[in-house]
């Protein structure tokens, strides 16, 4: 195992109507907030009333920035960074799903810098201060309720980059897997793929002896896998819900990856496809995670071994283990096709005529991953794997 320091600050609020303590939870911040949301969900589905009632009540002044984009845009973080600045407005409230988290840490640490808030995410600049945020959680995927990234698209150049710091963990988040119940059967899927990568790219490393985090991660995705059928078959299922809400934080939150250098290739390999394509990140996830597989599992069979028996109770076969490994990675793909996720780029009507120039992008800072450090032409096969 390796050394680590491991602190998760984010305070967790889970359950039927919890939504209705944000009010409360606010004033121990401020009495002033940037309510941060999307594309309208939250007014469909009455979410956006009861969030307004219970901020009246406590007395919080709100200033609203709805609009923001699944793959967030800088140009909407730049405006939110203005709003804060005039308004004097110290808290930024985000109800919604990675996006508008994401948007809001951006907003949080580009409002007490005097630079371009973009110079955090090329690399240019480490954050040192962002103002608090809280969440109110919409769909159980990104892990931006409680995780140090924030992941946000520049318009010019189709650039999609993260930034990641302890400063930027929210403060608390608000969980009631009742509000999921309104998700599309595709996001609750792409939902999924998301959750379980996160778990696999922490999974999948050549850090020896970690028995309890590989137990915590199989355990996980256990949850997910039985989980998420259920859902789909019944969308308001509360118990089956509430499995994958909490599992979708404990994912993403650091624990699974304490003592263990993580993977993240299969990210970076990714964002280079919703950046250009605009297609949901899980979506994407799901055709790159097979790839990846295939294309690594060599440098480490026995992980994948392991992963094949403990996560899809595949049966060892003594004569042949490579072929136990094969299975866990195509029965990986084959749950992704069952819920309904794409996992080819023709299957999401994306061409490889951009693929040099993704392969060359994601890897402009240096080779991607930990499992194996894949170059340029690593990332070239792995696409063409995926295509
Ligand atoms: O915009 P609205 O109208 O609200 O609709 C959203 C959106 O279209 C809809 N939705 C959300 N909650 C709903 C709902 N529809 C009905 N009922 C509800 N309760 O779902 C759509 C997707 O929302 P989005 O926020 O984009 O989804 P997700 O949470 O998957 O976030 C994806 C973003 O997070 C980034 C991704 O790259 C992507 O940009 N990530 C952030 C990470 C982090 N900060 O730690 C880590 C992840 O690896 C990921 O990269
Ligand atoms: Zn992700």
């Amino acid at each position: 195992m390796e050394n680590f320091s491991f602190q998760n600050a984010t305070k967790i609020i889970f359950g039927r109507e919890t939504e209705k303590q944000v009010g409360k939870e606010t004033t121990e911040f401020s009495n002033k907030v940037l309510l941060h949301y999307g594309g309208g969900s939250i007014k469909k589905y009455g979410v956006y009333d009861k969030i307004i009632n219970s901020l009246n009540e406590a007395g919080v002044e709100v200033i609203e920035l709805g609009g923001v984009q699944p793959n967030p845009r800088l140009s909407l973080v730049k405006e939110g960074i203005e709003i804060c600045r005039k308004k004097d407005i110290d808290f930024i409230l985000a109800v919604g799903g990675g996006s508008v988290i994401d948007s809001a840490k951006a907003i949080a640490v580009g409002v007490p810098y005097e630079g371009d808030v973009w110079d955090f995410y090329m690399g240019k600049k480490e954050v040192k201060e962002a103002l608090p945020i809280g969440v109110v959680l919409t769909i159980p995927a990104a892990g931006s309720e409680s995780s140090v990234g924030s992941v946000i698209t520049k318009e010019e150049g189709e650039y999609k980059r993260s930034i990641g710091s302890n400063l930027i963990r929210p403060k608390f988040a608000i969980l009631n897997p009742e509000i999921t119940f309104t998700l599309p059967d595709y996001q609750t899927a792409c939902g999924a793929a998301d959750i379980m990568a996160h778990i696999m790219e922490r999974y999948f490393t050549n850090t020896d002896n970690v028995d309890l985090t590989d137990r915590l991660c199989e355990g996980t995705l256990k949850t997910i896998i039985k989980n998420i059928p259920i859902i789909l078959d019944e969308s308001k299922n509360y118990e089956a819900r509430s499995e994958v809400m909490w599992a979708s934080t404990i994912a993403h939150n650091g624990l699974l990856g304490t003592g263990r250098i993580e993977d993240w290739a299969s990210h970076d390999i990714e964002h280079e496809i919703s950046g250009i394509y605009d297609v949901a990140h899980g979506a994407g996830l799901a055709t790159v995670f097979p790839a990846w597989m295939k294309y690594v599992y060599k440098e480490n069979m026995n992980k994948f071994i392991q992963f094949a028996i403990r996560v899809w109770n595949v049966e060892f076969d003594f004569d042949n283990p490579e072929r136990t490994a094969l299975e866990g990675i195509q029965r990986t793909k084959d749950f992704f096709s069952s819920i309904g996720l794409p996992v080819t780029l023709e299957e999401m009507d994306i061409s490889d005529d951009r693929v040099e120039e993704m392969a060359e992008k994601c890897t402009e800072n240096g080779p991607v991953g930990n499992f194996k450090k894949l170059n340029k032409g690593d990332v070239l096969s792995i696409y063409k794997l995926a295509k």
